[in-house]
């Protein structure tokens, strides 16, 4: 169960609106939220029923505490609760949640709750998208990493075996609650690897956010308001850039600001506990700035004052920093050329002239990565 909230610790919840139009939606953030679901909910869809899906994990911790909010609002639900972890966002998962969603007759009108992490609110996110053409949904999220990037945006689905991320559908929630306190359960590791998100955005375009964090990350770790404001900066900025461009045909692209380099890490390690999403987007943005210093576009110290900063968190910058051994420079390049299509031996990256100013560039030659990636290589 979710601790009980002690006296005074609820505050009023920060709001950040995504604007979309017909479809913006509402981001409330601010610790002990949940008790407030039903009363939300109840505002948004007068007499809607309602499915949570949940993993196993989360659902031990957090589902009685989200069932108690939607009765006391008089609100029906029931429960979906798949195996937690990454090979939930499979087909046959997909299956299982979409029949339980038509069993539990959710219609038209009616509302799937995520309440998970990234792999919950993908899943269930799609399954909502799917069932009776789109339902509408409404986003939980557990975990650091959903609560200031997956839950935020509209991006759902589920993994194909040529790829993560390859079958969904763009379904925008129409409330995110960002319960602060949910995250009090979150193992350690999974919160750093959370915060490797949070930094993300002052490094792609955020200087003066990037210095906050240097100054206050330690309290963003211990919770309380700092937590608070780095997740509302951070959805802030993910609202920002997804209202400009909620397809990806330009700007949103910046939101994968160490992620060529991180998928490639991330793939070499199987996707498994070895390296964890967050991790590799460290160790990826750490080798996106070294990189971009090396061909010109920053002074080194820049380059090593992002660097330093995540390391000083905890979080993987090297590749020496990863346990276990990684393929060959060949190989790893594959997987960077998986990610980004090579055009002419050139690539697209996300680079930076500087910390909080981040740019795609898709004239990057194929050669200069890959020497590099074998320097950086050679390192371990
Ligand atoms: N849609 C998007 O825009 C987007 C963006 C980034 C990442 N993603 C996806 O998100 C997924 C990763 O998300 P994630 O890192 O949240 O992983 P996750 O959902 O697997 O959660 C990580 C682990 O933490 C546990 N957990 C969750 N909340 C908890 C809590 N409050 N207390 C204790 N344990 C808790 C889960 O059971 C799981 O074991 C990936 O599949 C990735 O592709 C999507
Ligand atoms: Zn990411």
């Amino acid at each position: 169960m979710t601790a009980p909230l002690r006296q005074g610790e609820l505050a009023e919840p920060i709001v950040v609106t995504v604007a979309l139009g017909a479809r913006a939606y509402d981001i409330a953030i601010g610790r002990g939220l949940i008790a407030g679901l039903g009363a939300r909910i109840a505002a948004l869809r007068p007499g809607a029923k309602t499915a949570i899906v949940t993993d196993a994990t989360v659902a031990k911790r957090h589902l009685a505490t989200a069932e108690a909010a939607l009765k006391s609002a008089g609100i029906e639900s029931s429960a979906i609760v798949v195996p937690e972890g990454e090979g939930s966002k499979s087909y046959a998962t997909f299956e299982t949640v979409c029949e339980a969603i038509i069993a539990a007759h959710i219609e038209r009108g009616d509302l799937v709750v995520a309440l998970g992490g990234g792999v919950i609110g993908d899943l269930a996110g799609f399954a909502a998208a799917s069932v009776r053409r789109g339902l509408d949904f409404v986003q939980l999220p557990t975990t650091l990493l959903a609560q200031v990037d997956s839950s935020v945006g509209g991006k759902t689905g589920i993994n194909s075996r040529h790829g993560k991320n390859l079958v969904g559908a763009f379904h925008q929630p129409i409330l995110v609650i960002a319960d602060t306190a949910l995250l009090d359960t979150l193992p350690a590791r999974e919160f750093r690897a959370g915060y490797a998100e949070v930094a993300k955005y002052g490094l792609l375009g955020d200087a003066a956010f990037f210095s906050w964090l240097e100054t206050n990350w330690r309290d963003v770790f211990a919770g309380g308001p700092a937590r608070e404001h780095a997740i509302a900066l951070s959805c802030r900025a993910k609202a920002a850039i997804v209202a400009r461009d909620e397809r990806e045909t330009g700007e949103r692209a910046l939101l994968n600001l160490g992620h060529t380099f991180g998928h490639a890490l991330e793939a070499a390690c199987g996707f498994s506990d070895r390296l964890l999403h967050g991790e590799a987007v460290a160790a990826g943005m750490a080798l996106a700035f070294a990189f971009s210093a090396r061909q010109g576009l920053m002074p080194v110290a820049e380059a090593d004052r992002a660097i330093r900063h995540l390391a000083e968190v905890g979080l993987p910058t090297r590749v020496k920093d990863i346990p276990g051994g990684l393929p060959p420079v060949d190989r790893l390049m594959e997987l960077v050329a998986q990610d980004k299509k090579v055009k002419r031996g050139m690539l697209t990256f996300i680079l930076a002239r500087g910390i909080g100013t981040a740019f795609v560039e898709s004239g990057v030659d194929e050669r200069d990565v890959r020497a590099f990636l074998s320097e950086k290589l050679a390192e371990r």
